[in-house]
């Protein structure tokens, strides 16, 4: 059975619970492993098959424990995971496209092989006091996310999935290792 590796951290829940519902959804179909960012590393990664990372956009970027997490094993993988299957699970209150293309700018370096686009989940201003790219947030956030279908606009707490490409998200170009 193929090893499915679930990285995550979640400040307020909403990762971890995207996160817990991969796992649950992967089922029967593979062994699944779900960590905590903060205690996953090298031999996690090597010893998995395949791998989900789930994280919140802060900051218009990965959290820092997210970040964290690739920043410690980035080295000490390079190279021995080239083509293996991943997929990205990004929560944001109205953005979320900068830290999915962190996160793929950093899979491409691993020579990971992308199984799905971007998945982000918009809370749309669920948690309003820390998203400074939410609505009504002021400047230097990230832009709002407008007209995206069901939620957008609604009752504070209403919640949609977005998918990266209708966000306009772009792949990144490979990360160049010197
Ligand atoms: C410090 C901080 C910075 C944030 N920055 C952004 C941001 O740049 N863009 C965005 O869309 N949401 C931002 N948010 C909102 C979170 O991404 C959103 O609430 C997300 O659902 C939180 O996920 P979590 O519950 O897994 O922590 C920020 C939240 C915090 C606390």
């Amino acid at each position: 059975m193929p090893r499915l590796l679930i990285v995550f951290h979640s400040r307020t829940g909403a990762a971890r619970q995207m996160a817990e519902a991969a796992a649950r959804g992967a089922g029967a179909e593979a062994e699944v492993r779900l960590l905590p960012a903060e205690a996953a590393g090298p031999e996690d990664l090597l010893d998995a098959q395949g791998y989900l990372f789930a994280a919140p956009e802060n900051l218009a970027s990965l959290s820092g424990p997210m970040k964290d997490f690739f920043d410690r094993c980035y080295y000490p993988v390079l190279d021995r995971l080239n083509g293996r299957p991943y997929a990205l699970l990004i929560a944001a209150g109205s953005d979320g496209t900068g830290a999915a293309r962190q996160a793929a700018r950093i899979a491409t370096g691993w020579r990971l092989r992308a199984v799905a686009e971007p998945l982000i989940l918009c809370t749309q201003g669920a948690d309003r006091r820390g998203d400074p790219g939410g609505e009504g947030a002021g400047r230097g956030g990230a832009a709002p996310l407008r007209g995206t279908g069901r939620g957008a606009g609604s009752r504070a707490g209403a919640r949609h999935l977005l998918s990266a490409r209708r966000s306009g998200f772009r792949c990144p170009p490979p990360y160049r290792v010197r």
